[in-house]
């Protein structure tokens, strides 16, 4: 692992001091189990509001609320053990100003015990940001396609092509002036997430943003090829998940259909074996 070697747990300031050394390993997680998995490879988890879509099957992140991010986060927390953990505030629960979303960021953090939130927004959040870090609340921020705005943009757009550059390279130095102890890049052309990366001391986690950032983050369900609604182009499928659980569905049913399923060993009998014991289920 790269940050801190066999150190416990992955702080704010380590990440930061990840600038520009061995790439950071970033990955979501919604749930307990994955957050296990992911937790072994990783540096940082995030419960990205990506939830929404991913799990709960909404068409966008803008239906996921501050109870869906507290309630995943809580079930990662009990996962995670050396990563640092981040969650997302959803679309409503800080955008009003510093004094709102202070308060939903003390509560996902008193009420999860997460480490860090993350929320999206350049220049115009840069104020907000500062009053959460001057505050005892490191932040994670998002540049470049932020969904929360996916109506603003018309779709989820390449950001900062041409004259836009000028927007994202503001947006990132905005918020790593204002105290984020890392930014998330996300769907930039190559050349923009280079010069961001060279702009700011903050490290740049990419997504869709090119090997010239400081990390790279994806949604686990991506790479894994659980989630097969959506295809980004910059997802790397690791493995199809869901290719192997369809033929391991499609068996079962051909076995119940057939009484080829359960077998003798899944089958009770009338005298009790010693094994027999009401293992808890694992
Ligand atoms: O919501 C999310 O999962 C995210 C990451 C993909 C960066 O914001």
């Amino acid at each position: 692992m790269s940050v801190a070697g066999e150190t416990k747990t992955i702080t704010p300031p380590m990440v930061r001091l990840q600038k520009g050394r061995t790439p950071l390993v970033c990955l979501t997680a919604y749930t307990t189990p994955m957050a296990k998995l992911v937790d072994r490879h990783c540096d940082l988890v995030l419960v990205g509001d990506s939830v929404g879509m991913v799990l709960h099957g909404l068409p966008s992140t803008l239906g996921v609320t501050l109870d869906m991010m507290i309630m995943h986060g809580k079930a990662v927390r009990r996962g995670v053990e050396r990563a640092l953990l981040v969650i997302d505030m959803p679309f409503g629960s800080y955008e009003e100003g510093p004094e709102q979303a202070f308060r939903h960021a003390a509560r996902i953090m008193a009420e999860t015990g997460c480490a860090a939130v993350k929320l999206e927004g350049g220049e115009t959040m840069a104020p907000t940001v500062r009053f959460l870090t001057t505050r005892g609340i490191p932040v994670m921020a998002h540049v470049g396609l932020t969904p929360q705005a996916v109506n603003m943009f018309g779709g989820y757009r390449v950001q900062g092509r041409g004259e836009d550059a000028d927007r994202i390279r503001s947006d990132a130095t905005a918020v790593a002036d204002a105290g984020a102890f890392c930014v998330v890049l996300e769907k930039v052309p190559e050349h923009l997430a280079q010069r961001v990366t060279a702009e700011i001391t903050i490290p740049t986690i990419g997504i869709g943003a090119s090997p010239a950032c400081d990390g790279q983050i994806l949604v686990t369900e991506d790479m894994l090829g659980l989630f097969t609604s959506f295809r980004p182009s910059f997802v790397k499928r690791y493995t199809e998940l869901a290719q192997d659980a369809d033929v391991a569905i499609a068996t079962y049913a051909t076995e119940v259909r057939q009484r080829r399923f359960p077998a003798v060993e899944h089958v009770f009998s009338e005298a009790p074996k010693d094994v027999d014991v009401g293992q808890p289920r694992r």
